[in-house]
């Protein structure tokens, strides 16, 4: 077969010499569908200059056929400390171990997806990029790392990528005029076109006395041409509150309609309007303090990114924004613009969709918490959850777009039986499950968990609930309220309660789904899960595990965890 060095021998001017593989393989790891959408768009782009393109979710694929494979790309997002997407584990594992093959006929190249402001930023990315070339593949394109605003990035890799593995087939590369990373979608608008949609409908779903509010919002999807499945979720990009921007305008002594220039491409804004919709002001990222650094003449400042103090820059970020950044070290010189070059673009928050596209033509649906917090002093508000909260009327618009998360499904079968695990805001994507099923008039059983603070003031959706109970849509509702008794219940809970049923349901085929935080709910019902398997199906530990894990992969066992 064709070796690696047919790649240095052939010379991007020379005539064609098919000795290269035209067959690529795209497999991805995505956990909100952002990795999903841009391994279609790699494919798309490759399709386009005469590759023979196989795109695939790396759950999907046989790692068997790893040693097969001559030319790979690889397109992994990282999440909280450092960990792969649900649908990446078993291959990176795999990868990790003892079977993985010796791979010195492979062409790679890793896009890696994550965010800056976490400490092990795209690491799942860098672990495959080192095993691949320890594994004795050859980059055809350096791995790119991107942070949340991923687009040009991304661009350019499936650029560079393209160009990598033409030149590898003797030919040159004619580059596209310009490689969009949009998913080609019915609807005009998308992720970087986002759809101003006008709010219908903004109610706080606590009653009086609750600890929490959380918000439904009705929004608009009318002349989008927008649609969606249940499990998808809604991208939102919310503004900045405008009184914390004035407080860093005046704490700067700045001119708030000064013009700033946004981008490579000149767009520019006012330095008010830059600052409440277009840059990040709440979250700062090792990139940021260094930047800053560099434009500072503070040595407490300098200090803070010198080596060795890396835990105290860690200390320093969490929970610290810009205004934070400005106040504690001055004196400063400079000018906004360069303040707001080293700022991320405001992200666009997801949310899990609560409603049935087929139930609620034209509509979407959102349930959203509220985040307030005391850090360092200071009151601090999650963006775009207070901006639900406290300015967004029915009435005003919100830029949003359609994510599709293809890990997060009903099963195509409506007669299969789901169960669903969501306590809190967790709860969103199951009322557009029981829309859903109530609407296409699926028979499978459905059980739903759902755990909050009180009953008298958290059942989110308690009615809904009990008219879909009595319709006979859900099966089964068991619930967990954590302050009503003196010791704590939490879903886990009711479910080890019900461990016995909960077992047969698994073994009579049915999908388990678990939405809501990740840290401590997804891990602990993650646990209780291998728990009621092991002491139902009388199994060892790793027995349990192995049950789930296949569960899995067999896509009846999927997260929306956040
Ligand atoms: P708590 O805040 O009273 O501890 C929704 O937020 C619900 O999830 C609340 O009842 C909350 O309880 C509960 N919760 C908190 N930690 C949890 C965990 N590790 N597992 C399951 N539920 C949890």
């Amino acid at each position: 077969e064709q070796g690696a060095q047919a790649i240095e021998s052939v010379t991007p001017a020379a005539a064609p010499v098919q000795t290269i593989s035209k067959d690529v393989t795209i497999l991805f790891g995505s956990q909100t569908g952002n990795s999903q959408a841009l391994a279609k768009k790699a494919g798309k782009a490759l399709e386009a200059k005469d590759f023979k393109v196989t795109v695939a979710s790396m759950n999907d694929f046989k790692p068997n056929n790893l040693k097969k494979l001559e030319n790979l790309l690889i397109v992994v997002s990282t999440h909280g400390e450092g960990d792969p997407p649900d649908n990446a584990i078993s291959f990176h594992e795999f990868l990790h171990g003892k079977r993985a093959p010796k791979l010195e006929n492979l062409r790679y190249s890793v896009l890696s997806l994550g965010d800056s402001s976490y400490e092990f930023f795209c690491k799942t990315g860098k672990d495959f990029d080192e095993k691949l070339l320890e594994l004795g593949g050859t980059c055809i394109y350096p791995r790119v790392d991107c942070d949340l605003d991923f687009d040009e990035p991304a661009a350019e890799w499936i650029e560079g990528v393209i160009n990598g593995l033409s030149e590898a087939q003797g030919e040159t590369a004619t580059p596209e005029a310009q490689v969009s990373t949009e998913a080609a979608v019915e609807s005009e608008f998308s992720r970087t076109n986002p759809f101003r949609a006008e709010v219908l409908e903004n109610l706080n779903l606590n009653g009086r006395g609750s600890n929490k509010e959380t918000r439904h919002l009705e929004i608009s999807l009318e002349g989008s041409g927008l649609t969606y499945q249940p499990g998808d979720s809604l991208g939102v990009y919310p503004e900045n509150d405008p009184i914390l921007v004035d407080m860093v305008i005046k704490e700067m002594n700045w001119n708030s309609e000064e013009t700033v220039t946004l981008n490579k491409q000149g767009e520019t804004r006012s330095l008010k309007d830059a600052l409440i919709s277009y840059y990040e002001i709440t979250i700062l990222t090792k990139p940021i303090i260094q930047k800053a650094a560099e434009l500072s003449s503070n040595s407490e400042l300098k200090d803070l990114v010198s080596t060795g103090n890396e835990d105290k820059l860690k200390a320093y970020l969490d929970g610290h924004d810009l205004l934070d950044l400005l106040k504690d070290f001055g004196p400063w010189n400079v000018s906004a613009q360069e303040i707001t070059g080293i700022l991320r673009k405001m992200p666009a928050r997801l949310y899990s969709i609560a409603s049935s596209l087929s139930a609620n033509p034209d509509e979407v649906h959102l349930t959203i918490g509220a985040v307030r917090y005391e850090a360092h002093g200071r009151e601090r508000n999650g963006v775009c959850s207070i901006l639900c909260s406290e300015r967004l009327e029915p009435g005003d618009t919100l830029p949003v777009f359609v994510q599709h998360n293809e890990n997060f499904k009903l099963p195509e079968n409506p007669d299969t039986p789901i169960i669903m695990v969501g306590p809190g805001t967790g709860i969103a994507p199951f009322r557009s499950f029981i829309q859903e099923r109530e609407e296409t008039g699926a028979e499978g059983k459905s059980w739903l968990f759902f755990g909050d603070q009180h009953f008298v003031t958290d059942f989110l959706y308690q009615i809904e609930w009990q008219k879909a109970l009595k319709d006979g849509v859900l099966t089964k509702m068991d619930v967990a309220f954590s302050r009503d008794t003196a010791e704590k219940v939490y879903v886990q809970n009711r479910m080890q309660e019900n461990s016995k049923e909960l077992y047969e349901w698994l073994e009579a085929g049915a999908v388990v789904y678990i939405c809501g935080d990740e840290k401590h709910m997804a891990h602990d019902v993650h646990n209780t899960l291998i728990d009621i398997i092991e002491k139902e199906g009388s199994m060892s530990r790793e027995q349990a595990e192995s049950y789930l894990a296949d569960m899995q992969q067999q896509k009846r066992y999927q997260r929306d965890v956040y």
